[in-house]
């Protein structure tokens, strides 16, 4: 019997997953729960045909250009700004990646986040728990402010901004969109959206929520100029991607009181977060949990395992990003 493709995977994944790839691949597993540092991921990757990484795994020129055996990356997430796609098309290294399975269940935690900073529910928490609570009802006490009947503004109305946008209906709110191309008048009207520029979206939003790939055109997509163009009474909510925000200049927005508050489940250089947001009590913070469902975290990986098997046994991958790496 032939044997087996050889398969390096970054991290401990659902067994669900582990049994798809076993089944087709000799799989190679890093039991650390930390990423590992450019030398080791090349180390491990060498003499395998496959790999399966996260969005923490680096994977750049040098480390697909060191195991000539390399045939496909698979991304268990649906962001892939952490592969050098350009390179691995050039090395015709199929990349993939697990679009679909999470849309909901980010969408959700977006709108978990929002509530939780609109309505103070961290801040409140940490209240009771610290048995600071000592005067019953509090009329005046931890004021937030509504959600529903607001202007929620949706920067990148692609598959989990599309959900956000459904789910505000809930709330009676109104929904402002901007993207680099507009959506057909059918699907505005399905979603209750409208199209405004970016500079229109800032001014009239009461809660700007990020749902953009990042790119080199979405780096700082938020920087100063952007915060200042927000309403004092804002909150900002990235789910998205840490580096689409300047993380200095929101900082320095909260503390100036320019913005209301923020949700932040991304940040610019995970797991290091700027030191700023970790003493300001108007924002949350979350360890880039968006899609962290034990159903989702599931079928991301079950997509990825399917995506890799698809690579190495000669058939054209089903999440494929770069489709001029297949060789048929
Ligand atoms: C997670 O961040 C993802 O891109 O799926």
């Amino acid at each position: 019997m032939a044997a087996k493709p050889r398969v390096f995977v970054t991290r401990m994944l659902p067994q669900a997953a582990l049994d798809i790839l076993s089944e087709h691949c000799d799989v190679v597993l890093n039991e650390q729960v930390v990423a590992l540092t450019r030398a080791g991921l090349i180390r491990r990757i060498q003499g395998k045909v496959g790999l399966v990484c996260l969005p923490n795994d680096r994977v750049d020129d040098r480390v697909l250009g060191s195991s000539p055996s390399l045939k496909i990356v698979s991304n268990v997430a649906v962001g892939y700004d952490n592969i050098d796609v350009e390179t691995a098309t050039r090395k015709k290294i199929m990349v993939t990646n697990t679009p679909g399975v999470l849309d909901e269940t980010v969408a959700d935690f977006t709108w978990a986040l929002l509530l939780a900073v609109a309505r103070r529910v961290v801040e409140a928490d940490t209240f009771v728990r610290e048995g600071r609570w000592t005067e019953g009802w509090m009329f005046m006490g931890f004021l937030g402010q509504d959600i529903h009947g607001k202007t929620l503004g949706i920067c990148g109305l692609g598959r989990i901004g599309q959900v956000v946008a459904r789910r505000a209906r809930g709330f009676d709110m109104r929904v402002l969109y901007t993207q680099r191309r507009r959506l057909e008048k059918a699907v505005e009207r399905q979603l209750r959206a409208t199209y405004v520029d970016k500079e229109t979206l800032l001014r009239e939003a009461d809660f700007v929520s990020l749902h953009l790939p990042l790119t080199p055109e979405t780096v700082h997509y938020i920087g100063e100029g952007e915060l200042n163009l927000m309403k004092r009474t804002a909150i900002l909510i990235n789910v998205a991607r840490g580096p689409i925000v300047d993380e200095k200049a929101l900082v320095r927005a909260l503390k100036e009181r320019r913005i209301r508050g923020a949700g932040l489940d991304v940040f610019e250089r995970e797991p290091r977060v700027e030191k700023g947001l970790l003493q300001l009590r108007n924002v949350v913070l979350a360890p880039h949990i968006g899609s962290a469902s034990r159903e989702t975290r599931t079928r991301m990986a079950v997509v990825a395992a399917q995506n890799l098997v698809a690579g190495v046994t000669g058939r054209r991958p089903p999440n494929l990003v770069n489709p001029e790496a297949f060789v048929s």
